[in-house]
């Protein structure tokens, strides 16, 4: 504790001196929620912390999360130097969706409106139409099919299918998913329903269908912190990464949220529940890239203009 105080400290401290802001993912660690926060950063999902590196006016960002959220914060500010406590933080559905692979499926299907999630490469992005989170994604595809647009949809197979049944949109899908959410079972999740039958079920949309069936809340990480605020329930069960129940207790007092059911336990599965990459965070690291610099965001300048076109869209979409 002693160690950590002092590292918290450091971190104030050169935040200031390097004139630089933290923005924070609710996945990760809670030192680096709260310190985002209490420095006058941002603790959020994936949309709001691309606006806000957007429209902060450091020269620095520190992005606390996976590697997807710091390339999007450089995209929409290339002057600003983006720093990650890890530049190892990737994502499993970054990683299922390689650009050559996908660029042929988009050249097979070239009368379909490409919509590709956040959690994707620069390079993926400089492909597509749109970019989506899940905090937009049901509306933005919505509002694609009622002006008689054919989607292309990339990586996460379970969130796109949730809006296509929530939509009715014609949907041509590529076959991602989140080692996390994935994990979440139906089967044991009604279990603990039975066992808490005053419970409320939350559940990022990111997880199985049979999973989502299940839910009063389906919804992005900050729609899943609202519900908990706003439904008249006193517990909840929640399919997210535990990492969110920091600021779902936090925000809730006496409220009771319990961690959904997944396949393994902790000691069996290492991604149950918790992102390993979003793990990578540390508050040392924090430190020592503000001190040196080190873990600087870098894209690709060619792809720059290009990648940004889908996020400006979704940006403007939800403004
Ligand atoms: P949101 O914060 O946009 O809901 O994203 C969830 C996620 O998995 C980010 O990695
Ligand atoms: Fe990717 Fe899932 Fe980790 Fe989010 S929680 S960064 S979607 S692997």
């Amino acid at each position: 504790p002693a160690e950590r105080a002092a590292l918290k400290d450091q971190i104030r401290r050169l935040l200031k001196e390097k004139n630089a802001v933290m923005v924070s993912h609710y996945y990760v660690h809670p030192d680096l929620q709260d310190l985002a926060e209490e420095t006058g950063g941002l603790v959020s999902d994936s949309l709001e912390m691309a606006r806000f590196g957007r429209d902060h006016a450091a020269q620095t960002l520190v992005v606390s999360g996976v590697r997807f959220m710091g390339e999007t914060a450089k995209i929409l500010s290339p002057e600003k130097r983006v720093l990650m406590p890890d530049l190892e933080a990737t994502c499993s559905l970054d990683l299922g969706c390689p650009v050559d692979a996908f660029s042929a499926f988009c050249d097979a299907h070239p009368d379909r409106t490409v919509v590709v999630y956040a959690n994707t490469s620069a390079a993926v992005k400089a492909r597509a139409d749109w970019l989506v989170t899940s905090s937009c994604a049901l509306e933005i595809v919505q509002a694609l099919k009622d002006k008689g647009h054919k989607i292309l949809w990339a990586p996460d197979r379970h969130l796109g299918g949730y809006i296509q049944r929530e939509t009715g949109a014609d949907m041509l899908m590529w076959n991602g998913s989140c080692i996390v959410h994935d994990e979440f079972k139906a089967f044991e999740l009604e279990g603990l329903m039975r066992e808490h039958p005053q419970a409320k079920v939350l559940v990022h949309p990111e997880s199985p269908a049979h999973v989502v069936a299940l839910a009063d809340a389906v919804g992005s990480t900050s729609a899943i912190l609202k519900a908990a605020r706003e439904m008249d329930a006193q517990e909840f069960i929640v399919a997210t990464d535990n990492g969110m129940m920091h600021k779902l207790r936090t925000l809730n007092p006496g409220k009771l949220f319990l961690e959904a059911p997944t396949a393994g336990n902790s000691a069996t599965c290492k991604s149950c529940a918790h992102c390993p990459w979003m793990a990578m965070n540390g508050l040392a690291d924090v430190a020592r890239v503000l001190a040196t610099g080190a873990n600087e965001v870098r894209v690709d300048p060619a792809l720059i203009p290009r990648a940004r076109q889908p996020i400006d869209c979704m940006l403007a979409f939800t403004a």
